[in-house]
């Protein structure tokens, strides 16, 4: 491993490296870095080579004699093996995430290569469906008004015109062009135009103005999902059960304990899969005055009572935990897996990926915290937070999970856009907004996990109402589902 890289990793996980250890490091086996990070104490600032020598040290004959009523003591129970055997059985795949993949440093130029990668990778959707004109072309040559034509753009600013009618002005990599909705045409396309959002990419099928200036919009159509894919489903042999959760928000003082005990307690043996879309703790300094709402005020105390709680979850499930707004990571999206200072604390078995994510547990699992509901509610009218499923199923559509920039989410200007939906998933799985609904589009199930902490005093301003200890069994072979009620007042 490079220098560069192994400080990288110990300065993520909140360490610094003396010059001594780095120098055993790289001389090491692969896994000392690992072992080191896993050893170390939390208190430790610079790491030393004290602190990797012991880790080092091979079995003298001296250690390796070890008594035989002690070597019989240190066997590996039975169950061991029934719980490594079911833990192969279910494998976890990590099919995509961020983590070490950051290429971001803010510069301006990054922003237009994250656009064009937006563009390319959206329009390339609509053009198996749609043949398209570069706008460009549709100045230049002398066009029949009466054709239809079609152009894939990103949309650049929509806006009502006096009359009511939409007027949207969308963007190819040649040139940008106007495009008017009549209120009056066609009901169903106007309402596609309302909700048409900035930065998504859209295709306008329609004719032009005699000066070439403007689109008469006839459809919209959008990248979208196939209508079926059951035949890529059918061919697997996804088994057992997953329960989807999010928003647990250890630390809060209305975090529900009660409900969550009740949670753990119920989980058994028919179970195989915990998955976690993000607020894992509170956090601190999330919201102005967070710190009167708390019940642990220190970051890391927050995520201490968080691995306990979750390391009381039945060994034989594999947990999946993916970071939110509230947690202990870069708040820009995409956001890595926690640091190895706070997953150190948990179960070693624990999967931690970034946000978004997606991961194979014999199904395809999309996790995203789901921030870009806030803007997407905020945007499209008819929408609200008491409807998760309603932005759930509308990222679907757009094949993207964060389609506005410049809202409420703080999107990275990486060299790939991760928020597309380039691959479909079997399940899509979002928090954040602390209401439940779970919803079929087409063959994706939707779901949305509620939370773990009782309505809080910006809510009650806000009037929004949480679905508070809720949890979603899906049966990965049927996909059939079960929303599952923890909350006892
Ligand atoms: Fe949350």
């Amino acid at each position: 491993m490079e220098t560069g890289e192994i400080i990288q990793i110990f300065a993520e996980s909140g360490f610094q490296i003396d010059p001594q250890a780095l120098e055993a490091i790289k001389t090491g086996s692969p896994e000392l870095i690992q072992d080191v990070l896993k050893s170390i104490d939390s208190s430790v600032l610079v790491v030393g080579i004290e602190h990797i020598k012991p880790l080092t040290q091979s079995i003298t004959p001296e250690s390796a004699a070890i008594p035989a009523q002690k070597q019989k003591t240190m066997e590996l129970p039975k169950l061991d093996f029934t719980l490594k055997d079911k833990l192969l059985q279910h494998p976890v795949t990590i099919l995509k995430d961020i983590t070490n993949q950051s290429t971001c440093i803010g510069e301006y130029t990054e922003f237009v290569n994250y656009f064009k990668d937006r563009y390319s990778l959206l329009a390339d959707m609509l053009r198996k469906r749609i043949s398209r004109r570069p706008i460009e072309s549709l100045k230049k040559r002398n066009m029949d008004a009466r054709e239809e034509l079609s152009i894939i753009g990103m949309v650049l600013d929509t806006k009502t015109t006096t009359n009511g009618h939409k007027l949207i002005e969308v963007e190819d990599d040649t040139g940008t062009i106007r495009v008017l909705i009549h209120k009056e045409k066609d009901k169903e396309l106007f309402d596609s135009a309302r909700r048409v959002l900035l930065d998504e990419v859209i295709a306008v099928t329609g004719t032009l103005s005699s000066d070439g200036n403007l689109i008469f919009a006839n459809r919209i159509t959008l990248p979208d999902i196939p209508n079926t894919q059951k035949s890529m489903l059918a061919g697997k042999k996804a088994e057992g059960k997953a329960v989807f959760i999010s928003d647990i928000h250890v630390g809060s003082n209305t975090f529900l304990e009660d409900a969550w005990l009740k949670f753990v307690d119920w989980l058994g043996d028919d179970i195989d899969y915990l998955v976690i879309a993000g607020d894992v703790v509170d956090g601190i300094g999330v919201f102005p005055n967070q710190d009167k709402e708390l019940a642990i005020s220190d970051i890391y105390e927050q995520y201490e009572k968080a691995a306990e709680y979750l390391n009381a979850v039945p060994k034989h499930i594999k947990i999946i935990i993916s970071p939110g707004n509230h947690d202990a990571v870069r708040q820009a999206e995409p956001q890595p897996r926690f640091p190895e200072r706070i997953t150190r604390m948990f179960r070693s078995d624990i999967i931690f990926v970034g946000n978004p994510a997606m991961v194979d547990i014999g199904v395809k699992v999309l996790i995203y915290h789901g921030r870009s509901m806030d803007d997407m509610i905020a945007s499209i009218p008819g929408f609200s937070y008491a409807e998760p499923s309603k932005p759930m199923v509308e990222m679907l559509k757009l094949r993207h999970l964060s389609p506005i920039y410049g809202g409420r989410v703080s999107i990275a200007p990486e060299q790939k856009d991760h928020f597309v939906i380039d691959v479909v998933p079997d399940i899509l799985h979002c928090g954040h907004v602390h209401t439940v609904g779970v919803s079929r589009y087409r063959d994706v199930l939707t779901i949305n996990s509620g939370t773990w902490q009782s309505q809080t005093e910006f809510q009650k301003r806000m009037n929004l109402q949480p679905n508070p200890a809720q949890a979603t069994v899906v049966d990965l072979a049927s996909m059939e589902y079960r929303i599952l009620n923890f909350y006892a007042k």
